[in-house]
């Protein structure tokens, strides 16, 4: 009824109330249930911050222990999920791979299917921190065409995760503290982010009162678009580009500012930051180190330093207030790792996981929410009368 606000890309519309993650954009600051996230990325670990987030306080060493503990005892997938990765040509990408099995849950977890059902919320959502790892791990497995690999319950959700990606069945794999380390930290960083397009997406979708296994993997498929998560894949691929054509940044630099059609800087820009994301701040200090250590140096990793710094003294990036964000400096890290570039969205979906977890559940404990149904400027026509098909 009477005025609608038009605003397109939802720049100034706060359509939630969240005790989560608080952003200044301005200033560049970033706190997961008030902690700052430079704290959290140097002291915490993915499973602790992932409590934090979810259940709004830091765990206790008993709490933290048992939800470890569930967390391993529910890794494992039905056999019959496993059928489904067959369908999927070999070459497919693994995040609609990752949405698809994730929606599958619900058809394996029946139990689910209330989301009021306080228990059963709780079950999914040990289900999902357990089992989302597990399947990232097999679409990799899949597109590379190797075997499958169980979960070693004995093994913490990163180590797990980097032995079920890269290991084999019948051999030993040794994880390497410095790989299981820089993981985490990613995920740390990649957690939560308030009401971000996947996060939105999972709260939109959940309003309806699905389910959180049919919500999640909605989140998954806004992540895959190259404006989001997808930005870290299209980073990599725009530095290799760089590389092929000589390592010319200015040039580069130039068909950006140029506007040229598909040309944008990836990695830059943000909606919310408008100042150095602290994100990509604890990620710049550490690739170096990390790179370092991995592979002894990377061509890419100097292009992309000479590429922000030149963005970073050229008026249109200074007037548009455009810095580095979270995914200019991740890729080089993930390949590092032994990623290949079309699985690092991916990795991205496990980082921001719980946050979408969490979202949800406080979502849908509010006693506030409503059906999120936004409203429209109608532009087409005004009424006209039906012209018969020989007629027209
Ligand atoms: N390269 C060149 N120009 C840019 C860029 C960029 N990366 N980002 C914004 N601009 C320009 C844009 O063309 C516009 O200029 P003008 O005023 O002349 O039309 C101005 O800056 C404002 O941009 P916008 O598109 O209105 O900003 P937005 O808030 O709608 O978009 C964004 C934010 C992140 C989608 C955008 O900055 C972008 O496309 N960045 C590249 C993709 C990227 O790195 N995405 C990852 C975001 S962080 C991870 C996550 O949480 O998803």
């Amino acid at each position: 009824t009477g005025y609608i606000t038009h605003d397109p890309g939802f720049v100034n519309t706060g359509a939630a109330s969240s005790a989560i993650t608080y952003i200044d954009g301005d200033a560049g600051i970033l706190r997961y249930r008030g902690y700052p996230i430079e704290q959290l990325a140097g002291k915490s670990t993915f499973i602790e911050v992932s409590y934090l987030l979810i259940y709004g306080e830091l765990p206790t060493q008993t709490q933290l222990a048992e939800f470890t503990d569930k967390i391993q005892r529910h890794t494992l997938l039905h056999e019959d999920l496993k059928a489904f990765f067959s369908g999927f040509p070999r070459d497919a990408h693994p995040m609609p791979v990752l949405s698809s099995a994730v929606s599958a849950l619900s058809t394996f977890y029946q139990d689910s299917l209330n989301p009021f059902d306080e228990a059963n919320v709780e079950l999914s959502t040990i289900r999902l921190l357990a089992k989302v790892p597990t399947l990232a791990a097999y679409a990799y497995k899949k597109s590379v065409g190797q075997p499958l690999l169980y979960p070693d319950n004995s093994l913490g959700l990163v180590e797990n995760f980097l032995r079920m990606t890269f290991g084999f069945p019948a051999e030993p794999y040794e994880v390497d503290p410095d790989v299981a380390k820089a993981l985490d930290l990613l995920f740390i960083l990649h957690a939560d982010h308030e009401q971000n397009c996947s996060t939105s997406t999972v709260r939109l979708v959940g309003s309806s009162e699905a389910n959180l296994f049919a919500s999640i993997s909605a989140g998954i498929n806004a992540l895959f678009g190259p404006l989001h998560g997808g930005a870290n894949s299209a980073v990599l691929d725009m530095l290799e580009g760089i590389k092929a054509e000589g390592g010319d940044v200015a040039n580069f630099v130039t068909r950006v500012k140029n506007k040229e059609k598909g040309v944008r800087l990836m990695g830059f820009g943000h909606r919310v930051y408008k100042n150095y994301d602290p994100r990509a701040k604890i990620i710049k200090n550490t690739a170096d180190e990390i790179l370092s250590k991995l592979k002894g140096g990377d061509e890419l990793l100097d292009i992309a330093k000479k590429l922000e710094e030149t963005a970073l003294s050229d008026d249109y990036f200074i007037e548009r207030k455009l810095y580095p964000n979270v995914d200019f400096y991740t890729g080089l890290i993930y390949r590092a790792l032994g990623f290949p570039t079309k699985y690092f969205t991916v990795l991205f979906a496990l980082g921001r996981l719980p946050g979408w977890i969490a979202h949800w559940r406080e979502m849908i404990q509010d006693p506030a929410t409503k059906i999120g149904r936004p409203r429209q400027i109608y532009t087409g026509s005004a009424e006209r009368n039906y012209t018969p098909i020989s007629e027209r």
